[in-house]
């Protein structure tokens, strides 16, 4: 059994008004989630205690909703909750993937499912973001961008050519003709340099350094950025980065600031290199973060720094799910 949700406003509390909100929504539930009427198998309404006029299960028989048993209750009234607001579950044997409908003004409900969402998640490194954004991308089913990668294949580029990351005139010229993509597979990102998937080579532990020093290049932020914000305006996406609340969508619809103690992402940060087959001792991980956080907040530009309206975490006591329980949370208040 599977359920499909939705929602629609009325203007005013008459009941042509419900009338035709029930049905519109219905039919669009119906419809856009290719439904017989057998395959219905009930469906549930539930009203704000400002609508009085008409009940919403008979807007629904009028409406040719004949099969399906219905019911219907009253929600208790919530402070800045939405006025006037007719929701519905929709029961279903049906094996589609549910396709949720919002309408009128209740569209403010799911903004994930209506409109385009960003979320930015900045953090230094080890703090858990990349698999704390890919899990919340996960389970609001959009697409997870992780910008670290995008400076990491820089970072490749200038080693493969033999330029060091701090000369910013070679490093320019380099930039100049760089072809960096990324693409989606299974909600897993692959990045590509110059059209080959080097999505693996830029994980090496030794290129995390030069990411940072060629990051604060000018030249080099000024096109990842770009990048960047092409992505975002077009796709909802989790951003995982060190300067997305700040700089690159500096009005995202959700900012998060993840950070943990240097100690406690060093350890997080070697245990993560020896899975990957790089055995890196305990000292020199923790001299490289702390290295690398300074090196990454104190750059002129766009350093590594938490929005004014980022929520601030601190996860060095907190497990991945329960950071990820925590945005989760934080984001369905909001929408
Ligand atoms: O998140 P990461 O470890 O893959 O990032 C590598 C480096 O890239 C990081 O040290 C700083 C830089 N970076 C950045 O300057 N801005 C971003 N939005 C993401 C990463």
């Amino acid at each position: 059994m599977k359920a499909i949700r939705g929602a629609t406003t009325v203007d005013n509390d008459e009941a042509e008004e419900i009338r035709k909100s029930v049905k519109e929504l219905l039919t669009e539930i119906k419809v856009q989630n290719a439904l017989k009427d057998e395959e219905i198998t009930f469906i549930l309404f539930s009203t704000t205690d400002d609508l009085h006029s008409f009940h919403p299960a008979k807007a629904a028989r009028e409406a040719g909703f004949f099969v399906a048993p219905l019911f219907a209750a009253v929600e208790p009234e919530i402070d800045g909750a939405l006025k006037k607001c007719i929701r519905v579950m929709v029961l279903t044997e049906s094996d589609n993937v549910p396709k949720h409908i919002y309408l009128r003004g209740a569209k403010v409900l799911r903004r994930d499912l209506t409109n385009i969402i960003n979320i930015a998640l900045d953090g230094p490194a080890g703090s858990g973001k990349s698999t704390v954004s890919k899990l919340v991308a996960k389970r609001l089913n959009i697409l997870c961008l992780d910008t670290g990668a995008m400076y990491r294949a820089c970072a490749l580029k200038c080693l493969q050519q033999n330029v060091k990351p701090t000369d910013e005139k070679a490093v320019n010229k380099l930039i100049s003709s760089i072809n960096i993509t990324v693409k989606h597979e299974n909600g897993v990102q692959r990045t590509l340099l110059d059209g080959k998937d080097v999505s693996e080579e830029i994980r090496k532990p030794e290129i995390s350094m030069h990411a940072s020093t060629v990051s604060a290049l000018e030249c080099v932020r000024t096109k990842m950025v770009e990048l960047q914000r092409q992505i975002a305006t077009k796709t909802s996406c989790v951003l995982d980065g060190r300067d997305i609340g700040t700089n690159v969508l500096p009005n995202a619809h959700f900012k998060f600031f993840l950070t943990a103690s240097p100690e406690v992402r060093a350890k997080r940060r070697a245990e993560e290199n020896l899975q990957k087959g790089f055995n890196t001792p305990y000292e020199e991980v923790l001299a490289e973060v702390i290295k690398r956080d300074n090196q990454d907040t104190t750059r002129k530009i766009a350093p590594l720094k938490q929005a004014a309206d980022a929520v601030l975490i601190d996860s060095s006591n907190m497990s991945i799910e329960q950071v990820v329980d925590f945005i989760l949370n934080k984001i369905q208040e909001k929408i």
